[in-house]
């Protein structure tokens, strides 16, 4: 078959892999599919029918839902459909996870692969190397469906929650009232909300957890930058006391497998603000619907048995439309559906590393860089070196470059009076003998000290000057990690996934400027990137 559209060998490792326009799609599609089948239509426009297409299921975490659903998805299709066995697989014997893929992947034309892991950043890491080989080989680009990764995200149960939610409101798309409860701390499927939530045009939403189940303060930031309105309670019977309840409400368990000790010991205490109680059904508005992504704790439910047979109970309908998504995405991403997708398409941010600006020399006739340090006839000086911040902060960045730059050569350095002010500081680090430096040492000047100065001296004099900013990516160097230890890349998994660090976008400028790893999206102060 040849593969049209702009789906075709696409990765979802998080929502946001889909534009706005190309999620609303997936839902028409999934709704035009789900209709088709119950009213006992023609459904073949959504059959693959190819044995030559492979959809490979890896679970490496446990499932019910979203591993069956997918195998049904990919039946339905027509795929040949394989289910790989992770527990006994090469795994145990330290086989990296992209030297098993790129085995797999030869065997079939085409193939999705549908993951599950405990590790965070999986698909991303692997659309990376795979495309790499990919295009070695000449073959096309394999597709990653994130089928959840630790606690960051679950993209394809979003997409059948907000599936589910449309459903409910008529596929009306202004307004969504929404109450996230249960644990919103480590529950990725209520993370997912940040950007699956966006196809809304207004979005209110009612976080009800504990203090320690909070949504983290990055995804209610994230939720916030993009006009949600959000309030927070820590206790359901606090919600209901405000008055202002959502129509829609979207229970999760406890995730008692990802909980520290401290955490687990008060999961009792905690689950109990967050399970509904019979008393509490008078509170809630004639037509509301409960959700949750499944499975719920069989002892401890934080929406119990009694609501089953009652019409609040929307999360068995939900269920079932996670074989309807799946097959659209399925579908989508082989190549067979989008034909006709209309609307404004993913784009990939391309960085630009413009981080290095020759600046103006000012004219001045005494020799510069002399206070306190050696006169530089030529070589190097490094100036206003994390310009304005305390004295301490100043030292620390000196100690910082000269460290990374490994400048273990001839050198004075020191922290001065900046002419920006009375009380402002700035570092200096003067380098004689240096008179040139490589694009690798710049960028990581750029990313150490963002916002100082490079000067080639000659003849006393200051030649060329170059102002150096935050890098918009951190990568290829051997001193930076992720200190997520559950993402790909952390060095403890020896997975080989080289670091990669892309500057946030909307950063208030150094040092407050912030970092996310490119894998498990974990956010790192600039300082934090760095190995010391
Ligand atoms: C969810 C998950 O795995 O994150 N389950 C699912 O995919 N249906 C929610 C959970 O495990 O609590």
């Amino acid at each position: 078959m040849e593969r049209k559209g702009v789906f075709a060998g696409r990765t979802v490792a998080v929502v946001n892999d889909l534009s706005a326009d190309e999620q609303w799609y997936l839902y028409s599609k999934a709704r035009e599919l789900k209709e088709a089948a119950m009213a006992g239509r023609d459904t073949g426009a959504f059959r693959l029918d190819e044995r030559d297409y492979q959809v490979y299921l890896i679970f490496m975490e446990d499932s019910t839902r979203t591993r069956e659903s997918f195998r049904n998805a990919a039946e339905f299709l027509g795929a040949r459909t394989n289910i790989f066995d992770a527990a006994t697989s090469s795994f145990n014997k330290n086989e990296s996870m992209s030297d098993t893929i790129k085995m797999l992947y030869g065997y079939a034309e085409g193939s999705t692969f549908v993951i599950r892991s405990r590790l965070e950043g999986v698909c991303r890491s692997l659309e990376a190397s795979l495309s790499r080989y990919a295009e070695q080989t000449g073959r096309p680009r394999p597709s990653f469906i994130n089928a959840g990764d630790g606690k960051h995200e679950h993209p394809t149960q979003e997409f059948l929650d907000e599936f589910s939610f449309l459903e409910r409101l008529g596929w009306k798309r202004d307004h969504i009232h929404l109450c996230l409860t249960g644990d919103l701390y480590h529950g990725r499927t209520v993370h997912s909300k940040a950007d699956g939530l966006g196809i809304f045009r207004e979005v209110e939403l009612d976080l009800v957890a504990p203090e320690l189940l909070s949504m983290p303060p990055h995804y209610v930031e994230r939720m916030r930058d993009k006009g949600f309105s959000v309030r927070e309670y820590a206790s359901l019977d606090e919600y209901l006391a405000s008055g202002k309840v959502a129509p829609l409400w979207y229970f999760t368990r406890l995730q008692l497998e990802r909980m520290g000790d401290a955490v687990l010991e008060r999961a009792e205490g905690l689950r109990q603000s967050v399970t509904f109680r019979r008393d509490m059904l008078g509170k809630l508005g004639a037509d509301t619907r409960f959700y949750h992504p499944l499975p719920r704790d069989r002892m401890n439910p934080t929406n119990p048995g009694f609501l089953d047979e009652l019409p609040q109970n929307g999360w068995d309908a939900q269920s079932a439309n996670g074989y309807w998504t799946r097959i659209a995405l399925l579908g989508m991403v082989c190549g067979l559906l989008g034909g006709d997708f209309e609307g404004e398409p993913h784009k990939e941010t391309n960085y630009v590393d413009d981080f290095v600006v020759e600046a103006e020399v000012a004219e001045s006739r005494k020799p510069e860089y002399k206070v306190g340090i050696k006169p530089v006839e030529e070589g190097i000086v490094i100036d206003h070196i994390a310009s304005g911040e305390a004295i301490g902060t100043i030292w620390n960045n000196i100690e910082a470059v000269r460290k990374i730059l490994g400048l273990n050569v001839r050198s004075s350095h020191g922290v001065y009076h900046s002419n920006l002010g009375k009380e402002v500081y700035k570092g200096i680090i003067s380098l004689p003998d240096v008179i040139s430096f490589g694009e690798r040492d710049l960028k990581k000047l750029a990313a150490v000290a963002p916002g100082c100065t490079l000067n080639l001296v000659r003849g006393h004099r200051v030649a060329r000057k170059y102002r150096l900013s935050m890098p918009p990516r951190i990568y290829g160097f051997d001193e930076i990690s992720c200190k997520n230890p559950a993402c790909i890349s952390h060095p403890d998994h020896k997975e080989g996934v080289a670091p990669e660090f892309l500057r946030k976008e909307g950063g208030r400028g150094c040092p407050a400027t912030t970092f996310v790893c490119r894998y498990c999206e974990k956010e790192h102060g600039f300082g934090e990137i760095w190995d010391l």
